[in-house]
């Protein structure tokens, strides 16, 4: 109603205007950065497109006068099941990195989750009040990876995410055109420079020898050779939620839970990974029977709009992270831009709901959707 009132949001409405407006702002390395994919950019489509094979079905004649979106979430109240993921190196978006987004994230009252790879340091972001939570590259040194946890659990968050899909960087062949990586320019590495582990095995401080640093942070990023062991000894460096992010297979998501998560992600990292990969909505369902309501399962990888909410919480989600939806949002208005992304997306989803019948998130159940062919036939094969 505030909109045809008058009240303008910082961002146009639709997505193609502010996908737009976002361009324009961006420098073209970036926008290549944060819209890019892996190779031909299929499992990104595929993501989007999955949504259009789950159709809401809506029911009428029932009571949806008052509707409320809140959820509980790892002993939380949520005032809606939407998380700001992690998007690493937001300094590339804006020149104050990640504090706009995760300053929208405190106003609305929703977690905002910061990457390993971040512009600004876990306990600058703090900065932002609100619910934070870090998200963790596992690198091949235990002690980094403990110290990096502790410092978030130090610094107030009340979540730690593992990415476990991000073993190398994608092929990803916009950011190859360009050779364009911005760590390889020290950027989006505030949580390493400011790590003790990470800054006793330099010979010299990354302030006096940023190149050295670099290089050092390039051989041990990233551990290919874990394994589902390693994660147990994560699981012992922290009391927070410990929820594992870029699950796809039942029997992957199985093994989170063995390994002692509290949560996981159903995510396929936006489809920046793996080209060709499932859409993450289709394993969604699949994940949730294999987990049989044990742990909550989180979801992420394609949500634009309020409707495509509705579909992951009917599939059993019980909330969604967005990825470069709020990055648009960010590059075309800041802070305020973020927050009326969000309020936008929100709102979507609030009149989604009533108009399909529906006025609590815990009322959505796969009765809310048309079942389709193709993802039944993949959830027959993998049980
Ligand atoms: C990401 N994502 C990501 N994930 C993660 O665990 N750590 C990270 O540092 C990043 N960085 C990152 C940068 C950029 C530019 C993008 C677009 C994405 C993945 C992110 O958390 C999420 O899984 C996807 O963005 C979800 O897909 P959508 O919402 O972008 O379609």
């Amino acid at each position: 109603m505030e909109i045809y009132q008058g009240v303008r949001p910082a961002v146009p409405i639709g997505l193609a205007a502010l996908e737009q407006k976002a361009r324009e702002a961006l420098d073209p390395a970036a926008w290549d950065y944060v819209m890019g994919s892996a190779g031909g950019e299929r499992t990104a489509a595929t993501n989007l497109a999955a949504f259009d094979h789950w159709p809401i079905v809506p029911r009428m004649q029932r009571d949806v006068g008052t509707r409320c979106l809140s959820i509980d979430l790892f002993g939380a109240h949520l005032p809606a099941p939407v998380i700001l993921g992690p998007v690493g190196v937001q300094s590339i978006i804006h020149p104050e990195g990640e504090l706009p987004a995760a300053k929208a994230a405190a106003s609305i009252g929703v977690p905002f989750v910061l990457s390993t790879v971040s512009s600004r340091p876990i306990e600058q972001v703090v900065e932002a009040g609100g619910s934070l939570w870090f998200q963790l590259y596992p690198s091949r040194v235990p002690e980094l990876n403990a110290s990096l946890i502790g410092r978030a659990e130090a610094a107030g968050y009340s979540a730690v995410v593992v990415t476990l899909d991000t073993r190398l960087m994608g092929w990803r062949d916009r950011d190859l055109e360009r050779a364009f990586l911005p760590f390889l320019r020290a950027e989006g590495l505030a949580n390493y420079f400011t790590d003790p582990v990470f800054r006793a095995a330099l010979a010299a401080p990354p302030e006096r020898d940023p190149a050295a640093a670099v290089r050092h942070w390039a051989e041990l990023y990233s551990n290919p050779a874990a394994t589902w062991d390693d994660i147990r000894a994560l699981r012992a460096c922290t009391r927070l939620p410990l929820i594992l992010k870029g699950l796809l297979h039942p029997d992957d998501a199985r093994r989170a839970l063995d390994s002692g998560a509290d949560g996981v992600i159903v995510s396929s990292h936006g489809g920046r990974q793996v080209d060709g990969a499932i859409a993450a909505l289709d394993a969604l369902p699949v994940v949730v029977d294999a987990l049989a309501g044990r742990v909550p399962v989180l979801f992420d990888s394609g949500i634009r709009r309020g409707a495509d909410i509705l579909k992951a919480l009917a599939l059993g989600a019980a909330a969604v992270l967005i990825g470069r939806l709020y990055c648009l949002g960010l590059a075309a208005g800041g802070e305020a831009g973020v927050r009326d992304t969000v309020l936008n997306l929100l709102a979507d989803f609030d009149v989604t709901l009533a108009l399909s019948g529906y006025s609590r998130c815990d009322q959505l159940d796969r009765s809310a959707l048309a079942l389709p062919s193709a993802a039944g036939a993949w959830r027959s094969r993998t049980g």
